[in-house]
């Protein structure tokens, strides 16, 4: 086995092949995704919700995501994982770089973090010192006490342009992903084809060059699931299946549908 990098995701883009990333929070879970084909997981902070009860991010530690990368690192030796910066963790360009190191020695390949170009001097600091970074733009869960509630980001005119000028932003700070979550189709399109680096949708539809989502969601355990959720396990039958369903439908640009689509 060969170790997933960023060489291969940026020539999935430029082949424009679609892939298929999942989140994972343990060795066991990360394992049997990695033995399906998912090459690139995400220890989020959604584990806050899915993990530990909460109904937010917003209790998560570095501490918390140090531990499950660590566990979804034993478990999957050669996925390229994305660990979260928690809420608070990357104030500062200083304070990020002291939590990003924790979590890269933990095993992770990239740090996630919510926002938009405010983040410039802390993404610069952060590449220059070789920590990658994968950025967040949308609907930022750590911001759901701002935005009013999970809701969906860059409807009018206004919010899609500071959506798009964000994401050119971090591109030129030094971000090599960009997960888009909960905007409209034809503007996760817009900033799909404007950026040179892998954009991963999560609500975004089906244009953006990766999807994402919450293993929980993905297997039908999630009580009151969003719109943009599929639960795979209900047609696949069993769990194995219902991985290798997701991975299929998000490269073939099955999943997500219209139906799970916003506009
Ligand atoms: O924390 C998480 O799981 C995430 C995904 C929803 C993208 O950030």
């Amino acid at each position: 086995m060969k170790p997933i990098t960023m060489t291969d995701l940026n020539q999935l883009k430029k082949e424009k092949r679609k892939f298929a990333t999942i989140t994972a929070y343990d060795a066991s879970f990360a394992h049997l995704f990695a033995e399906q084909g998912i090459d690139v997981m995400l220890v989020g902070d959604s584990l806050g919700m899915t993990v530990q009860g909460a109904d937010t991010t917003i209790p998560v530690t570095v501490e918390d995501t140090v531990y499950h990368t660590r566990c979804v690192r034993a478990g999957a030796p050669y996925t390229f994982i994305i660990a979260d910066m928690p809420f608070m963790s990357y104030a500062t360009p200083e304070q990020s770089c002291e939590n990003a190191a924790k979590l890269m020695r933990a095993g992770a390949n990239m740090v996630k973090l919510e926002g938009g170009s405010w983040l410039y001097d802390t993404i610069s600091m952060l590449t220059e010192r070789s920590v990658p970074v994968c950025a967040h733009l949308g609907l930022t869960p750590q911001s759901v006490h701002i935005l009013g509630g999970y809701r969906v980001q860059g409807r009018d005119e206004e919010s899609a342009n500071q959506l798009i000028k964000d994401a050119i932003t971090l591109e030129k700070a030094g971000i090599q992903l960009l997960v888009l979550e909960c905007v409209p189709v034809d503007l996760a399109k817009r900033i799909t084809d404007e950026l040179q680096i892998p954009v991963i949708g999560i609500g975004a539809g089906n244009v953006t060059d990766g999807q994402v989502l919450v293993m929980h969601d993905v297997l039908g355990i999630t009580v009151s699931p969003p719109k943009f959720v599929k639960n795979f396990l209900e047609e696949a039958g069993n769990i194995r299946a219902a991985i290798r369903l997701y991975k299929e439908q998000v490269e073939s640009g099955i999943y997500p549908g219209k139906e799970h689509s916003f506009y």
